[in-house]
């Protein structure tokens, strides 16, 4: 197999994708210099007139006002502070529920585990959508109960992009906050909070070309989620910890520099994604490209196939021998031999939901990448295939 190989590829942006130069300059200026943005003085001023500017520009490309973004460690921390801060903030005995829907991101599958909350599971149709209908009919069951809605804006396994809008005006026409985890899609679509209707919005700097360990709740003005993390009340008395000042310059500029050409940006992996999807179809005939058809209900950089007769982590393992990165699912749950909870949702059995692999384009991605996975990914399905036949 490797005497084919003409190269590697990395083709996992979803997990994380290469900072862009512009936002290493950034940090990397800004790790040189001294100040806490809390402080008095004149360098922690100084700063402060950088976390302000940082802020700015972000409240721009996402549609906010920049009172509305609250700095976090990243989408996780942002999920958890929406979903519990905001299940905790309306408790009054009464609304026990966390209305959310069985493909979210473990961030926000919270729910799972707790003996607080209980949730209601809204289930998706074969493609990983979830219907408007579908959400006024479970909130009409549970008015009174539910505390909060949380749906995803873009999920991060098969890349079904969901129609926000439509659905926070249905929890909204029941008097119940909104929550969407737009981590994902942040990186490929246009994401305007305000035109959304949510009333908080998580995004992560290192899918769109930040660094790790910095994002956002975008948190409308009169939202009050109860904080997650307690301490000086730093931002907006939500959120506490010293804000990472070099990491927030450099998440301003990855996300200016993705707005700035985002259209553009998402036509050409849409069609480089296209065109993984017909090399890989062409070299295993009966792979199974899950979600959406290519088109604006899926994300440009998505493509998710099932081997049928294959392992997804075995799989993962041959190609990754033959320097092609992809993943089995969601990266926070890669190691753990569990099917992906997303492809079950969507009506999958088990070994096709074992059997899949998710392959991510990102900014970086070029042709080279898509004909590096085509050279290998017939041979070693036939490898998989013997090995899983054993
Ligand atoms: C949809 C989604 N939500 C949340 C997260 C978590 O973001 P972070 O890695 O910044 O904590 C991820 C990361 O994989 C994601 O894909």
């Amino acid at each position: 197999m490797s005497s084919q190989s003409i190269g590697s590829a990395y083709l996992d942006h979803a997990a994380t994708t290469p900072m862009r130069p512009e936002a290493i300059a950034a940090m990397t200026e800004e790790l040189a210099r001294i100040g806490n943005p809390s402080s008095l003085h004149a360098a922690g001023r100084r700063a402060r007139r950088v976390v302000e500017e940082s802020r700015e520009q972000l409240a721009e490309v996402f549609g906010a006002r920049p009172s509305e973004v609250v700095f976090t460690s990243g989408g996780t921390e942002a999920d958890n502070l929406a979903v519990k801060g905001l299940y905790w903030a309306r408790q009054d005995g009464l609304r026990r529920r966390v209305l959310t829907t069985s493909v979210e991101h473990h961030a926000v599958r919270w729910l799972e585990d707790t003996q607080d909350a209980e949730a209601i599971w809204l289930g998706v149709d074969a493609d990983g959508g979830v219907r408007p209908e579908a959400l006024r009919t479970a909130i009409s069951r549970n008015a009174d109960q539910v505390a909060v809605v949380s749906v995803m804006w873009a999920n991060n396994e098969v890349g079904t992009v969901q129609p926000v809008a439509e659905l926070a005006a249905v929890a909204h026409e029941y008097g119940i906050p909104f929550h969407t985890d737009a981590v994902q899609a942040a990186a490929q679509l246009p994401v305007d909070f305000a035109a959304s209707g949510a009333d908080t919005l998580a995004v992560s700097a290192h899918k769109l070309g930040g660094p790790v360990g910095v994002g956002a709740l975008i948190l409308a003005r009169g939202v009050e989620p109860v904080p997650v993390l307690h301490g000086g009340g730093q931002e907006r008395d939500v959120r506490s910890g010293t804000l990472d000042t070099p990491a927030i310059r450099a998440f301003a500029v990855a996300a200016a520099m993705c707005a700035r050409n985002q259209a553009e940006e998402a036509a050409r992996m849409a069609m480089l994604r296209d065109d993984l999807v017909r090399q890989v179809l062409a070299a295993v005939p009966d792979a199974v490209l899950n979600g959406p058809s290519p088109g604006p209900g899926r994300l440009p950089g998505n493509a998710h196939f099932s081997f049928p007769g294959c392992e997804g982590d075995a799989l993962l393992m041959l190609l990754d021998a033959n320097g092609i990165a992809c993943s089995t699912g969601s990266a926070c749950t890669a190691g753990v031999a569990e099917p992906s909870h997303v492809l079950l949702a969507m009506g999958a059995d088990d070994s096709r939901a074992r059997g899949s692999l998710r392959f991510s384009l990102g900014h970086t991605s070029t042709q080279h990448d898509v004909d590096a996975l085509a050279a290998v990914i017939g041979e070693a399905v036939d490898r998989a295939r013997r090995a899983a036949a054993r």
